[in-house]
């Protein structure tokens, strides 16, 4: 094993000593590679690929086969960090049966060390029969991207008492499966702090306030590089952007008036 891997026990160790977890959803091998090189615990294949990568309005269209693409990449990059891939919207709920195959096809082919699946009480059957077979599972409830079209656009989940009783039965049904970890996703501060207060599972938070183990967010959200959209949790720790198009813009116009290339970077005899 590479040293200073960061596993499962890993992990779990760090929620019980009560040190915070960072984690990255991200697509390819050199922003894997930065990620590995700092140290962020684990990296997630997010299906956010679908919008962030492929344009997609959504992360409906996404493809099991393309999913196990980007894992196998970020996989090359990602050395040492706890590397998590996204189960795909239709890969795992038409049965326990194809969940179960589906689920060991992307840890066979990628190398990654566990799968992600949206849902609570629903899944639980198949979460159980996951853990099972050997694969540690992630949960993912609150907001959950495969669901947009019956959430009619992105919400936050948990304000009313309906929806906070419903997300802390999901939780306890996930934890009580065997998942080991649950990212909640767009849950009021307060409800995320409460299931965290009880939990076993690790919780990680996107847009759910400071009170979880750790917490996620897209790559290009937190380099600046997503400029149409700019959800409430997301903090931006440098505008990518920005400077993307200013080294662009210089490259046009230096191309255009014959600066580049100069001597420094043409080839002699
Ligand atoms: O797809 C994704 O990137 C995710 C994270 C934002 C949690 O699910």
């Amino acid at each position: 094993m590479v040293k200073g891997k960061i596993t499962l026990r890993t992990l779990i160790g760090k929620k019980k000593k009560g040190q915070k977890i960072s984690m990255i959803s991200t697509y390819d091998y050199l922003s894997a590679r930065f990620c590995d090189e700092v140290g962020i615990d684990s990296l997630l294949v997010g299906d956010s690929l679908g919008m962030v990568f492929q344009g997609k309005e959504s992360t409906v269209p996404v493809s099991l086969e393309e999913m196990i693409y980007h894992a196998k990449a970020v996989r090359r990059g990602a050395k040492k960090a706890f590397l998590i891939v996204d189960m795909p919207f239709m890969s795992y709920q038409v049965s326990v049966e194809q969940g179960l195959q589906n689920c060991g096809k992307v840890l066979k082919e990628t190398g990654a060390e566990a799968v992600k699946l949206e849902g609570g009480e629903e899944i639980a059957p198949l979460v159980d029969k996951l853990v099972r077979a050997g694969i540690p599972v992630v949960g993912h409830i609150g907001f959950t991207p495969q669901s947009v079209n019956l959430f009619g656009g992105a919400k936050v989940v948990g304000r009313d008492k309906q929806e906070e009783e419903k997300l802390k039965r999901d939780f306890k049904a996930l934890e009580d499966a065997g998942a080991f970890m649950v990212v909640l996703e767009s849950v009021p501060s307060e409800v995320a702090k409460e299931i965290w207060e009880s939990s076993v599972a690790i919780t990680i938070g996107i847009g759910a306030g400071k009170h979880c183990d750790g917490q996620v967010l897209v790559f290009h959200d937190l380099v600046g590089l997503v400029e149409d959209i700019k959800p409430r949790f997301v903090k931006r720790y440098l505008e990518g952007a920005k400077l993307f198009k200013e080294a662009l813009n210089r490259f046009k116009e230096e191309v255009e008036k014959g600066i580049f290339p100069s001597e420094e970077e043409s080839y002699g005899r």
